[in-house]
């Protein structure tokens, strides 16, 4: 790890503190309270409710952790893993050609494709990806933006709990 930016720090922090939570069980969860106003805190109660949270702390860990995911994955170079979903014209000459191209040529962070016919004209593929965000953020992109790809869409996400512990 060389990232040394305060985005970094403060993301590694998180980690540090998520992790002695997870390793420890007997550590005390932090209470800390949060203002805000009644009308947002109601739609915040209704959404989490549809959601089938029992209780507003987990539904705002679960807030805090994606937004962390969000963040650490905007990091160009941080480690990640990718779940691209697309759908293209099983009939556009030369597409299939080109997707298993581009495929190939980025071998090393591509896990697993699969392929789904979905009906006569159209097939859809899951393309697991494996790291550095910004090339899988330009794989994706490359990928769907061949003629012929219809709807696509690239998730990116990470584990927040702790694994590396090097000193
Ligand atoms: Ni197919």
């Amino acid at each position: 790890m060389t990232g040394s930016s305060p985005l970094d720090s403060f993301i590694k922090e998180c980690y540090n503190y998520h992790n002695r939570n997870t390793e420890n069980p007997m550590e005390q969860l932090v209470r800390f309270s949060v203002s805000m106003e009644e009308g947002l805190l109601h739609q915040f109660d209704h959404l989490i409710e549809q959601k089938g949270y029992t209780n507003r702390s987990e539904a705002v860990r679960d807030i805090v952790r994606d937004t962390l995911v969000e963040e650490s994955v905007k990091t160009p170079g941080g480690i990640v893993y990718g779940a691209l979903v697309f759908v293209y014209d099983h009939h556009k000459r030369e597409l299939e050609k080109s997707l298993s191209n581009l495929q190939h040529d980025y071998y090393e962070n591509i896990i697993s494709t699969s392929h789904v016919h979905v009906d006569h004209d159209h097939c859809m593929e899951v393309v697991l990806l494996h790291g550095k965000a910004v090339i899988l953020k330009a794989i994706a992109e490359k990928l769907l933006s061949f003629k012929g790809v219809k709807h696509g869409k690239l998730t990116l996400t990470m584990a927040l709990k702790g694994h590396h512990h090097g000193k």
